[in-house]
């Protein structure tokens, strides 16, 4: 597993790294020995990125993180993440503190490499959660460096979904490690200007504008929560129901979408439609790291061996520039 730098962290992280969420789901709905054996086999092959959140699982992900690398005694990067309620606006230094005191409480962990704003910006989270601004977010920052200097936590950055144009101004305002951005075969754009009648959301080249302030970039959504693998089927481990995002309606539509790149299998230049969309991400020069949502090993497996056949070869992603063009004509 190749390793890139993460931003100006001096950190270096996998090429791919390993999502503990409720998507992909092992680290919260699979068996303490299955989580072991998956983890345990992503650090031999090289993943040393783990992101979690207090979310996943209503903490049990970082739990279960936490007591898998400790009894591996790995020596891995750990990013978590927390989350402000509607009710926390007037007082976020103490609830950025308490959410990361629980965190390093649940992770049995003396500190934390990387801390994230889960809440979208500009637009409400989930039920509960507060819609932030530019504003709260420079009150986190500042309960964040505060942190840094206890030394809890070494590095921090943003969920960046939310309002495109809040996105950019929270990156162009400086202060962020890293942004987690969605970047994949149904929505590039993050990475690349799109036809002004594309039917997805509009990033606008966010992960360009991250790079040329050295902020590093974490690709979420690289399978568009497993729609990218072609099949509607859920895996037992996995999130029974998925909600897109940056992407179609529907989760039905997105698979529906990604025949859309069948030609890449057909053509031999990949093997799987999950190898196309692990080796799309990973053709950006600007990304660090590409998150994927694990069910079991065989998708871990399978995960690394498409991203370690590298970057997809340019007259592949120009057809794949041309393909995403006509999402646009419907
Ligand atoms: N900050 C945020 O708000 C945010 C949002 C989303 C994600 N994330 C992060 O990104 C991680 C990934 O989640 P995601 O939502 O972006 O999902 P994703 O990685 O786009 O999709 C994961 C799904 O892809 C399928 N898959 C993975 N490997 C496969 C393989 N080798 N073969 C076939 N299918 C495969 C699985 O579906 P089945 O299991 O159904 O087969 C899995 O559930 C999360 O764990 C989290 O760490 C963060």
């Amino acid at each position: 597993m190749k390793h890139r730098p993460l931003g100006s962290t001096g950190l270096t992280v996998s090429e791919l790294g390993f999502g503990c969420g409720m998507v992909g789901g092992i680290l919260v709905r699979g068996e303490y020995p299955a989580m072991r054996r998956v983890v345990s086999r992503a650090v031999e092959l090289g993943i040393n990125y783990f992101d979690s959140a207090p979310l996943y699982g209503d903490g049990q992900s970082e739990v279960n993180l936490g007591a898998v690398l400790r009894e591996l005694r790995a020596d891995a990067l750990v990013g978590t993440k927390l989350h402000l309620g509607a009710g926390d606006l007037q007082r976020v230094e103490a609830v950025v503190v308490e959410s990361v005191d629980q965190s390093l409480r649940r992770l049995g962990r003396g500190h934390i490499d990387l801390i994230q704003l889960h809440n979208p910006l500009g637009t409400p989270g989930p039920a509960g959660w507060a819609p932030m601004t530019a504003k709260d977010l420079a009150a986190v920052t500042r309960a964040f460096q505060s942190l840094q200097g206890q030394g809890k936590i070494r590095f921090w950055g943003i969920t960046a979904l939310g309002l495109t144009e809040v996105l950019h101004q929270a990156v162009a305002a400086g202060g962020l490690h890293t942004i987690q951005v969605v970047y994949n075969l149904l929505n590039p754009s993050a990475g690349r200007s799109v036809p002004p009648d594309f039917p997805f959301q509009d990033y606008r080249q966010l992960m360009a504008r991250a790079a040329e302030r050295a902020i590093g970039v974490i690709v979420i959504r690289v399978l568009a929560g497993g729609a990218l693998a072609g099949t509607t089927e859920r895996h037992p481990t996995a999130a029974p129901a998925v909600a897109p995002i940056g992407s179609g309606q529907a989760y039905e539509a997105d698979v529906a979408r990604a025949r859309t790149f069948a030609f890449l299998r057909d053509g031999g230049v990949v093997r799987s439609p999950v190898e196309a969309a692990i080796r799309f991400a990973l053709s950006r020069p600007e990304v660090s790291t590409a998150l994927v949502g694990i069910s079991d090993l065989e998708q871990l497996e399978h995960a690394v061996e498409s991203a370690n056949r590298g970057p997809l070869p340019a007259d592949a992603l120009a057809r794949i520039q041309d393909a995403q063009a006509r999402f646009a004509r419907g």
